[in-house]
Protein backbone atom coordinates (compact mmCIF):
# COMPACT_ATOMS: atom_id res chain seq x y z
CA UNK A 1 0.00 0.00 0.00
CA UNK A 2 2.56 2.32 0.61
CA UNK A 3 4.56 1.70 -2.59
CA UNK A 4 3.14 4.10 -5.39
CA UNK A 5 0.97 1.89 -7.56
CA UNK A 6 1.93 2.04 -11.87
CA UNK A 7 -0.81 2.19 -13.36
CA UNK A 8 -1.27 1.26 -17.37
CA UNK A 9 -4.60 2.07 -18.80
CA UNK A 10 -6.65 0.46 -21.43
CA UNK A 11 -9.37 1.42 -23.61
CA UNK A 12 -11.43 -0.82 -25.79
CA UNK A 13 -12.33 0.60 -29.20
CA UNK A 14 -12.25 -2.03 -31.44
CA UNK A 15 -16.08 -2.59 -32.05
CA UNK A 16 -17.71 -1.09 -34.99
CA UNK A 17 -21.02 0.16 -33.40
CA UNK A 18 -23.52 -1.05 -36.20
CA UNK A 19 -26.39 0.87 -34.69
CA UNK A 20 -24.72 3.69 -35.25
CA UNK A 21 -25.04 3.20 -38.94
CA UNK A 22 -22.06 4.90 -40.01
CA UNK A 23 -19.09 4.78 -41.65
CA UNK A 24 -17.60 6.30 -38.76
CA UNK A 25 -16.23 4.25 -35.88
CA UNK A 26 -18.75 4.79 -33.61
CA UNK A 27 -15.63 6.03 -30.93
CA UNK A 28 -15.05 9.04 -33.00
CA UNK A 29 -18.35 9.97 -33.04
CA UNK A 30 -18.08 14.24 -31.33
CA UNK A 31 -19.87 14.96 -28.80
CA UNK A 32 -19.51 18.86 -27.32
CA UNK A 33 -15.90 19.29 -28.15
CA UNK A 34 -14.48 15.62 -28.17
CA UNK A 35 -15.00 12.07 -29.62
CA UNK A 36 -16.40 9.52 -27.20
CA UNK A 37 -12.88 8.31 -26.69
CA UNK A 38 -11.67 11.68 -26.31
CA UNK A 39 -14.13 11.82 -23.50
CA UNK A 40 -12.96 8.62 -21.97
CA UNK A 41 -9.33 9.33 -22.43
CA UNK A 42 -9.98 12.82 -20.78
CA UNK A 43 -11.62 10.65 -17.88
CA UNK A 44 -8.51 8.49 -17.55
CA UNK A 45 -5.89 11.70 -17.80
CA UNK A 46 -5.80 12.36 -14.48
CA UNK A 47 -4.82 8.84 -13.38
CA UNK A 48 -1.39 10.42 -14.76
CA UNK A 49 -0.89 6.61 -16.03
CA UNK A 50 2.72 5.55 -17.25
CA UNK A 51 1.09 3.73 -19.97
CA UNK A 52 -2.50 4.35 -22.50
CA UNK A 53 -3.34 1.55 -24.96
CA UNK A 54 -6.17 2.01 -26.82
CA UNK A 55 -7.38 -0.97 -28.47
CA UNK A 56 -8.51 -0.38 -32.31
CA UNK A 57 -10.18 -2.30 -34.87
CA UNK A 58 -12.65 -1.39 -37.04
CA UNK A 59 -11.47 1.80 -38.68
CA UNK A 60 -8.50 1.28 -36.99
CA UNK A 61 -6.62 3.93 -39.61
CA UNK A 62 -9.22 6.84 -38.59
CA UNK A 63 -8.80 6.11 -35.20
CA UNK A 64 -5.18 5.71 -35.52
CA UNK A 65 -5.28 8.74 -37.11
CA UNK A 66 -7.52 10.26 -34.06
CA UNK A 67 -5.29 9.28 -31.45
CA UNK A 68 -2.44 10.49 -33.11
CA UNK A 69 -4.20 13.93 -32.37
CA UNK A 70 -4.93 14.14 -29.12
CA UNK A 71 -3.60 11.71 -27.41
CA UNK A 72 -0.19 11.31 -28.99
CA UNK A 73 1.41 9.51 -25.77
CA UNK A 74 -1.11 6.60 -26.31
CA UNK A 75 -0.23 3.31 -27.80
CA UNK A 76 -3.09 2.12 -30.60
CA UNK A 77 -3.14 -1.90 -30.52
CA UNK A 78 -4.16 -3.71 -33.32
CA UNK A 79 -7.32 -6.59 -32.46
CA UNK A 80 -7.55 -7.65 -35.62
CA UNK A 81 -11.00 -9.51 -35.22
CA UNK A 82 -13.54 -8.44 -32.70
CA UNK A 83 -13.32 -12.00 -30.34
CA UNK A 84 -14.46 -10.44 -27.34
CA UNK A 85 -13.86 -7.78 -24.55
CA UNK A 86 -11.28 -10.12 -22.65
CA UNK A 87 -9.87 -11.08 -26.24
CA UNK A 88 -9.16 -7.44 -26.28
CA UNK A 89 -7.72 -6.52 -23.45
CA UNK A 90 -5.29 -9.79 -23.50
CA UNK A 91 -4.16 -8.51 -27.12
CA UNK A 92 -3.59 -4.68 -25.21
CA UNK A 93 -1.63 -6.28 -22.25
CA UNK A 94 0.59 -8.56 -25.01
CA UNK A 95 1.59 -5.37 -26.41
CA UNK A 96 3.21 -4.36 -23.26
CA UNK A 97 4.60 -7.40 -21.46
CA UNK A 98 6.57 -4.93 -19.28
CA UNK A 99 3.79 -3.45 -16.90
CA UNK A 100 2.92 -4.01 -13.46
CA UNK A 101 1.18 -2.72 -11.06
CA UNK A 102 -2.76 -1.34 -11.79
CA UNK A 103 -4.60 -1.80 -15.49
CA UNK A 104 -7.77 -0.03 -15.57
CA UNK A 105 -9.99 -1.13 -18.62
CA UNK A 106 -12.52 1.33 -19.99
CA UNK A 107 -15.02 0.64 -22.50
CA UNK A 108 -14.40 3.19 -25.67
CA UNK A 109 -18.21 4.47 -25.55
CA UNK A 110 -18.93 5.85 -22.06
CA UNK A 111 -18.26 9.45 -22.72
CA UNK A 112 -19.74 11.23 -19.83
CA UNK A 113 -17.96 9.17 -16.94
CA UNK A 114 -16.19 11.58 -14.57
CA UNK A 115 -12.66 11.89 -13.74
CA UNK A 116 -13.30 11.95 -10.19
CA UNK A 117 -15.21 8.44 -10.25
CA UNK A 118 -12.21 6.69 -12.32
CA UNK A 119 -10.08 8.04 -9.44
CA UNK A 120 -12.36 6.58 -6.72
CA UNK A 121 -12.52 3.22 -8.27
CA UNK A 122 -8.56 3.00 -8.37
CA UNK A 123 -7.97 3.94 -5.22
CA UNK A 124 -10.64 1.70 -3.63
CA UNK A 125 -9.28 -1.04 -5.81
CA UNK A 126 -5.32 -0.57 -4.84
CA UNK A 127 -6.99 0.67 -1.54
CA UNK A 128 -8.23 -3.16 -0.55
CA UNK A 129 -5.89 -4.95 -2.73
CA UNK A 130 -8.42 -6.10 -4.63
CA UNK A 131 -7.66 -8.82 -7.32
CA UNK A 132 -10.46 -6.82 -9.89
CA UNK A 133 -12.77 -4.24 -8.85
CA UNK A 134 -15.91 -3.70 -11.36
CA UNK A 135 -17.83 0.06 -11.12
CA UNK A 136 -21.32 -0.91 -11.00
CA UNK A 137 -24.23 1.30 -10.88
CA UNK A 138 -27.93 0.82 -10.57
CA UNK A 139 -30.07 1.72 -13.42
CA UNK A 140 -34.24 2.06 -14.32
CA UNK A 141 -33.17 -0.17 -17.52
CA UNK A 142 -30.84 -2.49 -17.82
CA UNK A 143 -31.86 -3.70 -20.66
CA UNK A 144 -28.37 -5.19 -22.78
CA UNK A 145 -26.30 -4.61 -20.02
CA UNK A 146 -24.22 -6.73 -17.61
CA UNK A 147 -25.77 -7.52 -14.20
CA UNK A 148 -23.80 -7.71 -11.36
CA UNK A 149 -24.55 -10.87 -9.50
CA UNK A 150 -24.00 -10.99 -5.57
CA UNK A 151 -23.83 -14.07 -3.23
CA UNK A 152 -25.84 -14.17 0.32
CA UNK A 153 -23.30 -11.87 1.63
CA UNK A 154 -23.97 -9.50 -0.93
CA UNK A 155 -20.30 -10.23 -2.25
CA UNK A 156 -19.36 -10.23 -5.86
CA UNK A 157 -20.15 -13.52 -7.47
CA UNK A 158 -19.93 -13.47 -11.07
CA UNK A 159 -21.31 -10.52 -14.26
CA UNK A 160 -23.74 -12.42 -16.44
CA UNK A 161 -24.60 -10.63 -19.65
CA UNK A 162 -28.16 -10.09 -20.35
CA UNK A 163 -28.16 -13.06 -23.18
CA UNK A 164 -27.06 -15.57 -20.75
CA UNK A 165 -28.53 -14.66 -17.42
CA UNK A 166 -31.71 -16.31 -16.03
CA UNK A 167 -34.74 -14.66 -15.53
CA UNK A 168 -34.04 -14.23 -11.88
CA UNK A 169 -30.49 -12.37 -13.14
CA UNK A 170 -32.59 -10.24 -15.91
CA UNK A 171 -34.55 -8.96 -12.91
CA UNK A 172 -31.31 -7.41 -11.14
CA UNK A 173 -30.77 -3.40 -12.04
CA UNK A 174 -27.75 -3.57 -10.63
CA UNK A 175 -25.29 -3.64 -14.07
CA UNK A 176 -21.55 -3.67 -15.12
CA UNK A 177 -20.67 0.32 -16.40
CA UNK A 178 -17.72 -1.70 -18.45
CA UNK A 179 -15.37 0.44 -16.28
CA UNK A 180 -12.51 -1.77 -14.31
CA UNK A 181 -9.32 -1.89 -12.20
CA UNK A 182 -7.36 -4.96 -12.09
CA UNK A 183 -4.36 -6.36 -10.33
CA UNK A 184 -1.94 -6.78 -13.97
CA UNK A 185 -0.28 -9.86 -12.78
CA UNK A 186 -3.54 -11.90 -11.55
CA UNK A 187 -5.65 -10.17 -14.81
CA UNK A 188 -3.04 -12.04 -17.31
CA UNK A 189 -3.32 -15.00 -15.68
CA UNK A 190 -7.31 -15.47 -15.17
CA UNK A 191 -7.40 -13.97 -18.95
CA UNK A 192 -5.62 -17.25 -20.00
CA UNK A 193 -8.29 -19.11 -18.55
CA UNK A 194 -10.92 -17.64 -20.66
CA UNK A 195 -13.66 -19.94 -22.49
CA UNK A 196 -16.14 -19.13 -25.26
CA UNK A 197 -18.84 -21.02 -24.17
CA UNK A 198 -21.39 -18.33 -23.97
CA UNK A 199 -24.03 -16.94 -26.18
CA UNK A 200 -21.79 -14.81 -28.11
CA UNK A 201 -18.82 -17.15 -28.48
CA UNK A 202 -17.05 -14.35 -27.11
CA UNK A 203 -14.36 -14.13 -24.46
CA UNK A 204 -16.08 -12.01 -21.90
CA UNK A 205 -13.51 -9.93 -19.94
CA UNK A 206 -16.61 -10.00 -17.53
CA UNK A 207 -15.83 -13.83 -17.02
CA UNK A 208 -12.38 -13.01 -15.55
CA UNK A 209 -14.12 -12.13 -12.21
CA UNK A 210 -15.92 -15.63 -11.63
CA UNK A 211 -12.82 -16.96 -12.41
CA UNK A 212 -10.39 -14.82 -10.02
CA UNK A 213 -13.12 -15.50 -7.02
CA UNK A 214 -13.59 -18.88 -7.86
CA UNK A 215 -9.90 -18.86 -7.11
CA UNK A 216 -9.94 -17.33 -3.89
CA UNK A 217 -9.32 -14.14 -4.97
CA UNK A 218 -10.44 -10.91 -3.57
CA UNK A 219 -13.05 -9.02 -5.94
CA UNK A 220 -15.03 -5.85 -5.40
CA UNK A 221 -17.73 -3.77 -7.07
CA UNK A 222 -17.92 0.24 -6.65
CA UNK A 223 -20.66 1.94 -6.76
CA UNK A 224 -20.90 4.72 -9.27
CA UNK A 225 -22.20 7.43 -7.66
CA UNK A 226 -24.64 9.08 -10.27
CA UNK A 227 -25.81 6.36 -13.07
CA UNK A 228 -25.93 8.36 -15.69
CA UNK A 229 -22.06 8.52 -16.16
CA UNK A 230 -21.92 4.90 -16.82
CA UNK A 231 -24.82 5.43 -19.88
CA UNK A 232 -23.14 3.83 -23.07
CA UNK A 233 -23.88 4.67 -26.58
CA UNK A 234 -24.89 2.37 -28.81
CA UNK A 235 -27.31 4.22 -31.43
CA UNK A 236 -27.70 8.10 -32.52
CA UNK A 237 -30.58 8.21 -30.54
CA UNK A 238 -28.91 7.61 -27.10
CA UNK A 239 -25.98 9.42 -28.68
CA UNK A 240 -28.44 12.62 -28.56
CA UNK A 241 -29.71 11.76 -25.13
CA UNK A 242 -26.04 11.47 -23.82
CA UNK A 243 -25.25 14.96 -25.85
CA UNK A 244 -28.09 16.68 -23.80
CA UNK A 245 -27.02 15.63 -20.42
CA UNK A 246 -23.87 16.53 -21.20
CA UNK A 247 -24.83 20.06 -21.75
CA UNK A 248 -26.66 20.30 -18.64
CA UNK A 249 -23.91 19.38 -16.47
CA UNK A 250 -21.66 21.77 -18.62
CA UNK A 251 -24.12 24.27 -18.18
CA UNK A 252 -24.81 23.94 -14.57
CA UNK A 253 -21.25 24.28 -14.22
CA UNK A 254 -21.10 27.48 -15.64
CA UNK A 255 -23.71 29.15 -14.04
CA UNK A 256 -22.18 28.03 -10.58
CA UNK A 257 -19.40 29.71 -11.89
CA UNK A 258 -21.11 32.78 -12.61
CA UNK A 259 -21.98 32.54 -15.86
CA UNK A 260 -25.74 33.48 -17.03
CA UNK A 261 -27.24 31.11 -18.77
CA UNK A 262 -30.82 32.82 -20.11
CA UNK A 263 -31.84 29.77 -21.44
CA UNK A 264 -29.86 26.48 -20.69
CA UNK A 265 -31.73 24.34 -22.88
CA UNK A 266 -30.73 25.90 -26.05
CA UNK A 267 -26.99 26.53 -25.11
CA UNK A 268 -24.36 24.10 -25.93
CA UNK A 269 -21.32 24.92 -24.95
CA UNK A 270 -18.59 22.12 -25.74
CA UNK A 271 -16.61 21.26 -22.72
CA UNK A 272 -13.31 22.27 -24.35
CA UNK A 273 -14.87 26.19 -24.18
CA UNK A 274 -13.69 28.86 -21.06
CA UNK A 275 -16.21 31.30 -20.07
CA UNK A 276 -15.52 33.78 -17.63
CA UNK A 277 -18.11 35.57 -14.24
CA UNK A 278 -20.54 37.80 -15.01
CA UNK A 279 -20.48 36.85 -19.06
CA UNK A 280 -23.93 36.46 -20.21
CA UNK A 281 -25.01 33.58 -22.77
CA UNK A 282 -27.68 34.36 -24.11
CA UNK A 283 -30.43 31.42 -26.19
CA UNK A 284 -29.60 29.80 -29.13
CA UNK A 285 -26.10 29.89 -28.75
CA UNK A 286 -23.60 27.32 -29.61
CA UNK A 287 -19.88 28.00 -27.88
CA UNK A 288 -17.38 25.35 -29.66
CA UNK A 289 -13.84 24.01 -29.90
CA UNK A 290 -11.15 26.35 -28.02
CA UNK A 291 -13.50 29.65 -27.47
CA UNK A 292 -13.50 31.94 -25.04
CA UNK A 293 -15.54 33.98 -23.52
CA UNK A 294 -14.75 37.07 -21.31
CA UNK A 295 -15.85 38.61 -18.20
CA UNK A 296 -19.11 40.24 -18.62
CA UNK A 297 -19.31 40.14 -22.35
CA UNK A 298 -22.54 39.05 -24.18
CA UNK A 299 -23.25 36.86 -26.74
CA UNK A 300 -25.97 35.61 -28.52
CA UNK A 301 -29.02 35.08 -28.86
CA UNK A 302 -28.77 33.52 -31.95
CA UNK A 303 -24.93 32.87 -31.97
CA UNK A 304 -22.31 30.49 -32.77
CA UNK A 305 -18.80 30.89 -32.12
CA UNK A 306 -16.08 28.49 -33.04
CA UNK A 307 -12.63 28.47 -31.90
CA UNK A 308 -13.03 32.79 -31.22
CA UNK A 309 -12.24 34.49 -28.82
CA UNK A 310 -14.06 37.44 -27.03
CA UNK A 311 -13.06 40.16 -24.69
CA UNK A 312 -14.00 41.21 -21.58
CA UNK A 313 -17.21 42.99 -21.87
CA UNK A 314 -17.78 42.53 -25.53
CA UNK A 315 -20.97 41.81 -27.30
CA UNK A 316 -21.44 39.33 -30.30
CA UNK A 317 -25.49 39.21 -31.06
CA UNK A 318 -26.93 36.69 -33.86
CA UNK A 319 -23.76 36.20 -35.15
CA UNK A 320 -21.45 33.36 -36.63
CA UNK A 321 -17.65 33.11 -35.83
CA UNK A 322 -14.69 30.59 -36.50
CA UNK A 323 -11.42 31.29 -35.72
CA UNK A 324 -12.03 34.90 -34.84
CA UNK A 325 -10.93 37.60 -32.04
CA UNK A 326 -13.05 39.91 -30.40
CA UNK A 327 -11.38 42.55 -28.30
CA UNK A 328 -12.62 43.89 -24.92
CA UNK A 329 -15.78 46.19 -25.17
CA UNK A 330 -16.11 45.32 -29.20
CA UNK A 331 -19.14 44.79 -30.68
CA UNK A 332 -20.34 42.41 -33.73
CA UNK A 333 -23.40 42.00 -35.11
CA UNK A 334 -26.66 41.59 -35.53
CA UNK A 335 -26.28 39.22 -38.43
CA UNK A 336 -22.30 39.27 -38.91
CA UNK A 337 -19.59 37.04 -40.19
CA UNK A 338 -16.28 36.86 -38.75
CA UNK A 339 -14.06 34.27 -40.78
CA UNK A 340 -10.73 32.88 -39.51
CA UNK A 341 -7.69 35.47 -38.64
CA UNK A 342 -10.81 38.31 -38.11
CA UNK A 343 -9.30 40.30 -35.53
CA UNK A 344 -11.36 43.05 -33.45
CA UNK A 345 -9.52 45.58 -31.04
CA UNK A 346 -10.51 46.78 -28.34
CA UNK A 347 -14.43 48.71 -28.77
CA UNK A 348 -13.87 47.92 -32.84
CA UNK A 349 -17.29 47.75 -34.39
CA UNK A 350 -18.78 45.42 -36.71
CA UNK A 351 -22.33 45.60 -37.41
CA UNK A 352 -24.75 44.49 -39.73
CA UNK A 353 -24.63 42.32 -42.76
CA UNK A 354 -20.64 42.90 -42.51
CA UNK A 355 -18.27 39.68 -43.41
CA UNK A 356 -14.76 39.89 -42.08
CA UNK A 357 -11.46 37.67 -43.17
CA UNK A 358 -7.76 37.82 -42.08
CA UNK A 359 -8.16 41.46 -41.11
CA UNK A 360 -7.06 43.82 -38.12
CA UNK A 361 -10.07 46.47 -37.52
CA UNK A 362 -8.64 49.23 -34.80
CA UNK A 363 -9.11 49.68 -31.93
CA UNK A 364 -12.57 52.03 -31.79
CA UNK A 365 -12.74 51.73 -35.82
CA UNK A 366 -16.48 51.07 -37.10
CA UNK A 367 -17.70 48.66 -40.16
CA UNK A 368 -21.37 48.94 -39.15
CA UNK A 369 -23.03 47.48 -42.23
CA UNK A 370 -22.85 45.50 -45.13
CA UNK A 371 -19.63 45.41 -45.98
CA UNK A 372 -16.84 43.05 -46.66
CA UNK A 373 -13.38 43.52 -45.34
CA UNK A 374 -11.00 40.67 -46.57
CA UNK A 375 -6.89 40.77 -46.24
CA UNK A 376 -7.30 44.54 -44.58
CA UNK A 377 -5.86 46.63 -41.80
CA UNK A 378 -7.97 49.56 -40.52
CA UNK A 379 -6.34 51.41 -38.40
CA UNK A 380 -7.93 52.76 -35.17
CA UNK A 381 -10.79 55.27 -35.13
CA UNK A 382 -11.06 54.70 -38.99
CA UNK A 383 -14.73 54.77 -40.35
CA UNK A 384 -15.88 52.45 -43.07
CA UNK A 385 -18.96 53.45 -44.52
CA UNK A 386 -21.89 51.43 -45.45
CA UNK A 387 -21.74 48.84 -48.24
CA UNK A 388 -17.72 49.18 -48.77
CA UNK A 389 -16.31 46.31 -50.27
CA UNK A 390 -12.51 45.04 -49.91
CA UNK A 391 -11.83 44.12 -53.04
CA UNK A 392 -9.24 41.30 -51.98
CA UNK A 393 -8.74 38.78 -54.84
CA UNK A 394 -8.34 39.67 -58.60
CA UNK A 395 -8.96 35.89 -59.50
CA UNK A 396 -5.50 35.20 -58.89
CA UNK A 397 -4.04 36.00 -56.01
CA UNK A 398 -5.40 38.25 -52.97
CA UNK A 399 -3.52 41.33 -51.87
CA UNK A 400 -4.00 43.58 -48.45
CA UNK A 401 -5.78 46.68 -48.12
CA UNK A 402 -4.56 49.27 -45.38
CA UNK A 403 -6.53 52.26 -44.11
CA UNK A 404 -5.06 54.58 -41.97
CA UNK A 405 -5.77 55.60 -38.73
CA UNK A 406 -8.78 57.97 -38.49
CA UNK A 407 -9.44 57.60 -42.15
CA UNK A 408 -13.13 58.13 -43.40
CA UNK A 409 -14.43 56.05 -46.27
CA UNK A 410 -17.28 57.14 -47.73
CA UNK A 411 -20.37 54.89 -48.26
CA UNK A 412 -20.45 52.60 -51.70
CA UNK A 413 -16.54 51.92 -51.71
CA UNK A 414 -14.61 49.72 -53.57
CA UNK A 415 -10.87 49.43 -52.16
CA UNK A 416 -9.33 47.40 -54.79
CA UNK A 417 -6.12 45.79 -53.33
CA UNK A 418 -3.29 46.01 -53.02
CA UNK A 419 -4.61 49.65 -51.94
CA UNK A 420 -3.71 52.07 -49.30
CA UNK A 421 -5.54 54.88 -47.62
CA UNK A 422 -3.56 57.09 -45.62
CA UNK A 423 -4.28 58.20 -41.79
CA UNK A 424 -7.14 60.91 -41.78
CA UNK A 425 -7.97 60.05 -45.14
CA UNK A 426 -11.57 60.72 -46.69
CA UNK A 427 -12.97 58.73 -49.75
CA UNK A 428 -15.54 60.29 -51.57
CA UNK A 429 -18.85 57.95 -51.34
CA UNK A 430 -19.26 55.78 -54.36
CA UNK A 431 -15.85 55.60 -55.08
CA UNK A 432 -13.38 52.56 -56.55
CA UNK A 433 -10.24 53.22 -55.36
CA UNK A 434 -7.15 51.42 -56.99
CA UNK A 435 -3.90 54.07 -56.15
CA UNK A 436 -2.65 54.70 -52.41
CA UNK A 437 -4.56 58.26 -51.14
CA UNK A 438 -2.09 59.82 -48.96
CA UNK A 439 -2.75 61.50 -45.19
CA UNK A 440 -5.32 63.79 -45.57
CA UNK A 441 -6.39 63.89 -49.03
CA UNK A 442 -9.87 63.14 -50.38
CA UNK A 443 -9.84 60.32 -52.61
CA UNK A 444 -12.55 60.49 -55.53
CA UNK A 445 -13.32 58.77 -58.58
CA UNK A 446 -16.98 59.06 -58.97
CA UNK A 447 -17.40 60.88 -62.97
CA UNK A 448 -19.08 64.12 -63.12
CA UNK A 449 -23.03 63.59 -62.57
CA UNK A 450 -25.22 64.88 -65.53
CA UNK A 451 -29.16 64.98 -66.12
CA UNK A 452 -29.99 64.23 -69.25
CA UNK A 453 -33.28 66.18 -69.65
CA UNK A 454 -36.65 65.02 -71.00
CA UNK A 455 -34.85 61.07 -71.24
CA UNK A 456 -37.73 59.75 -69.42
CA UNK A 457 -40.36 61.49 -71.75
CA UNK A 458 -39.24 60.12 -74.73
CA UNK A 459 -37.53 56.86 -74.26
CA UNK A 460 -40.02 55.65 -71.79
CA UNK A 461 -43.24 56.93 -72.83
CA UNK A 462 -46.60 56.22 -71.13
CA UNK A 463 -44.75 54.46 -68.15
CA UNK A 464 -45.63 55.41 -64.81
CA UNK A 465 -42.28 57.20 -64.14
CA UNK A 466 -43.09 59.19 -68.15
CA UNK A 467 -46.48 59.99 -65.84
CA UNK A 468 -45.11 61.20 -62.10
CA UNK A 469 -42.25 62.91 -64.36
CA UNK A 470 -45.25 65.34 -66.19
CA UNK A 471 -47.26 65.60 -63.47
CA UNK A 472 -44.00 66.81 -61.07
CA UNK A 473 -42.71 69.26 -64.61
CA UNK A 474 -46.78 70.67 -64.16
CA UNK A 475 -46.90 71.22 -60.48
CA UNK A 476 -43.85 73.13 -60.48
CA UNK A 477 -44.67 74.82 -63.94
CA UNK A 478 -48.39 75.90 -61.76
CA UNK A 479 -46.67 76.82 -58.69
CA UNK A 480 -44.36 79.22 -60.48
CA UNK A 481 -46.90 80.70 -62.46
CA UNK A 482 -49.18 81.22 -59.02
CA UNK A 483 -45.84 82.19 -57.63
CA UNK A 484 -45.42 85.23 -60.00
CA UNK A 485 -49.51 86.06 -59.94
CA UNK A 486 -49.07 86.67 -56.31
CA UNK A 487 -45.30 88.68 -56.66
C1 LIG B 1 -20.03 -4.82 -22.16
C2 LIG B 1 -19.98 -5.77 -20.95
C3 LIG B 1 -21.27 -5.61 -20.16
C4 LIG B 1 -21.43 -4.18 -19.72
C5 LIG B 1 -21.37 -3.26 -20.93
C6 LIG B 1 -21.34 -1.83 -20.46
C7 LIG B 1 -18.66 -7.64 -21.70
C8 LIG B 1 -18.68 -9.08 -22.10
N1 LIG B 1 -19.82 -7.12 -21.41
O1 LIG B 1 -21.10 -5.27 -22.95
O2 LIG B 1 -21.23 -6.46 -19.02
O3 LIG B 1 -22.65 -4.02 -19.04
O4 LIG B 1 -20.19 -3.49 -21.70
O5 LIG B 1 -21.46 -0.95 -21.55
O6 LIG B 1 -17.59 -7.06 -21.61
N2 LIG B 1 -14.64 -4.17 -27.86
C9 LIG B 1 -13.41 -4.40 -28.41
N3 LIG B 1 -13.14 -5.64 -28.92
C10 LIG B 1 -14.06 -6.64 -28.89
C11 LIG B 1 -15.30 -6.39 -28.31
C12 LIG B 1 -15.58 -5.15 -27.80
O7 LIG B 1 -12.56 -3.53 -28.45
O8 LIG B 1 -13.72 -7.73 -29.36
C13 LIG B 1 -14.93 -2.83 -27.31
C14 LIG B 1 -16.08 -2.13 -27.99
O9 LIG B 1 -15.61 -1.31 -29.04
C15 LIG B 1 -16.66 -1.30 -26.85
C16 LIG B 1 -16.34 -2.11 -25.62
O10 LIG B 1 -15.32 -3.00 -25.97
O11 LIG B 1 -16.05 -0.03 -26.74
C17 LIG B 1 -17.55 -2.89 -25.11
O12 LIG B 1 -17.98 -3.77 -26.11
P1 LIG B 1 -19.50 -3.99 -26.41
O13 LIG B 1 -19.63 -4.97 -27.51
O14 LIG B 1 -20.18 -2.70 -26.55
O15 LIG B 1 -19.93 -4.72 -25.06
P2 LIG B 1 -21.38 -4.78 -24.47
O16 LIG B 1 -22.12 -5.86 -25.14
O17 LIG B 1 -21.96 -3.44 -24.43
CA1 LIG C 1 -21.73 -1.38 -25.37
Amino acid sequence: MSQPHLRTVVVLAAGEGKRMKSALPKVLHPLLGRTLLGHVLAAAAPLAADRTVVVVGHGADQVRGHLAEVAPEATPVLQERQLGTGHAVRIALDAVPEVTGTVVVINGDVPLLRPETVAALVEAHEGAGAAATVLAAEVPDPTGLGRIVRDADGRLAQIVEERDATPEQRALREINAGIYAFDVARLRDALGKLSTDNDQGEEYLTDVFGLLRDAGEPVAVHCAPDHVETLGCNDRVELAGLRRLLRDRVNEGWMRTGVSILDPHTTWIDVTVRVERDAVIDQNTQLQGATVVGAGAIVGPDTTLIDTTVGEGASVVRSHATGAEVGPRATVGPFAYLRPAAKLAEKAKVGTFVEVKNSEVGPGAKVPHLSYVGDATIGARANIGAATIFVNYDGVKKSRTVVGEAAFVGCDTSLIAPVEVGAGAYIAAGSAISQDVPPGALGVTRAPQRAIEGWVARKRAGTVSAEAAERAREGASGEAGAASEGD
